[in-house]
């Protein structure tokens, strides 16, 4: 008899958006031509200063082991790009740099939840938290967003969402999948909330995920959660990394920001689980921090192009609509009306069988609303080439308009 699998992990969902980029990589495989347009990864290369700085750290010998909890030079950068940014002012014993924002999230996760907490997360949310959060035994409580409030969270929402058992917040702005944005001004009054509600609850905490923080449209502005209220650096988490700014996805760099008890408590998890992140990656993150920022304006001004380029092209496709991006790469397709419907004779009622046989009939690969909470829609990243996009946006056109 097969091994059982302990029951927490059976419960997990496996990524559905590495799920589907692994199907396109099949039929790639199989000699198709593939419109890839499923993964959230930057397409373009690790701006070369960057690997120059991982050469000359091999060089000069930068190959063992760190401290667990990472190299005090890039905690300082870390420290110095949140102050000169945000005029936010961390130690560096508060950031911990651990093998991505994933993992930084885990690692928060892991030392914060006991069973039987509540998080609230806002859906459409990002593949990895509910399930993440749900490896500790704390409990995810999904939140339904409206697109007509452009899938953000209302203060009204989040009061009826809060009960005794509430010990967290997941906020994620730019969002992934919707690109959706809070204005300074509505992360204040969720703020407002949480500082309310701790004040019955004493510990609610928020987890803000800044991951997309650089790439942000004009006529959008990004406010750092931390920096609304004076009370909030106090029961706030910050996760940010280099994987989305810097087009850095494999070099697993991402870090946590949190109170020093906190940050304390993920370095010693962290010294007994990975122990430090790659030696090599931290110094080329150092040199992603501190070197020229042009290469960061330069991404940002071609997924511009892209974005505007796709918002135009949704709207020119009969049924298919999507809620204005305000920051990152994704493109949160509004597709129900185009369910309950047959497609070359086979009936679609869900938007994982429209991503399916969207793959299939047109070889374009998104990733089906429901793996991020909300049904109804599919998510196109836009982190790929013009050529990719338009390519694609014609078989997404063809396909719905067979
Ligand atoms: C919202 C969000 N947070 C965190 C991550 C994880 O990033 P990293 O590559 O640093 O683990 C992603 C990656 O897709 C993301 O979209």
């Amino acid at each position: 008899m097969p091994p059982t699998i302990s029951r927490i992990v059976q419960a997990l969902e496996p990524s559905a958006t590495m799920a589907m980029a692994a199907k396109a990589r099949e039929l790639r495989a199989s000699g198709k031509t593939v419109y890839d347009l499923s993964l959230g990864e930057p397409d373009f290369d690790t701006p070369s200063h960057i690997c120059q700085a991982a050469a000359q750290a091999m060089d000069s010998g930068h190959t063992h082991y760190t401290v667990a909890s990472g190299i005090p030079e890039l905690k300082q950068a870390v420290v110095d790009q949140y102050l000169s940014a945000h005029g936010l002012e961390y130690a560096p014993q508060q950031v911990v740099i651990s093998n991505g924002a994933k993992h930084a999230l885990h690692n928060v996760f892991t030392v914060l939840l006991d069973p039987g907490d509540e998080v609230i997360i806002p859906a459409p949310y990002w593949v990895s938290y509910a399930e993440l959060v749900k490896l500790t035994g704390a409990v995810p409580v999904i939140v339904q967003t409206a697109e007509a409030d452009d899938f953000k969270l209302t203060p009204d929402a989040l009061a009826r969402s809060i009960t005794k058992n509430t010990k967290m917040l997941l906020l994620c702005s730019p969002s992934n999948p919707t690109g959706s944005m809070y204005s300074p001004d509505e992360l204040g009054q969720l703020a407002d909330v949480v500082i309310d509600a701790a004040v019955i609850d004493r510990d609610l905490l928020v987890v803000a995920d800044e991951i997309y923080e650089r790439l942000v449209y004009s006529g959008h502005q990004f406010a750092s959660f931390a920096t609304l209220r004076p009370e909030l650096p106090e029961r706030t988490i910050l996760i940010n990394g280099v994987s989305k700014t810097y087009a850095m996805t494999g070099w697993r760099i991402g870090w946590s920001m949190s109170p020093a008890n906190v940050a304390k408590a993920i370095g010693g998890l962290q010294s007994q689980q990975t122990s430090n992140a790659c030696s090599i990656s931290q110094y080329a993150a150092i040199a992603a921090l501190t070197g020229p920022q042009q290469c960061v304006d330069e991404m940002l001004a071609e997924f511009a192009k892209r974005r505007e380029f796709v918002t135009r092209r949704i709207a020119e496709i009969p049924g298919l609509s999507c809620a204005e991006m305000g920051g990152a790469f994704y493109a949160f397709i509004n597709i129900s009306r185009h369910l309950g419907r047959s497609y070359d004779g086979v009936r679609i009622d869900n938007s994982t069988q429209w991503c399916l046989e969207l793959l299939s009939q047109k070889s374009v690969a998104t990733v089906m609303g429901s793996a991020f909470g909300t049904e109804g829609y599919a998510r196109a990243s836009f982190a790929t080439s013009m050529e990719n996009l338009e390519a694609a946006l014609e078989r997404i056109e063809q396909f719905v308009t067979q």
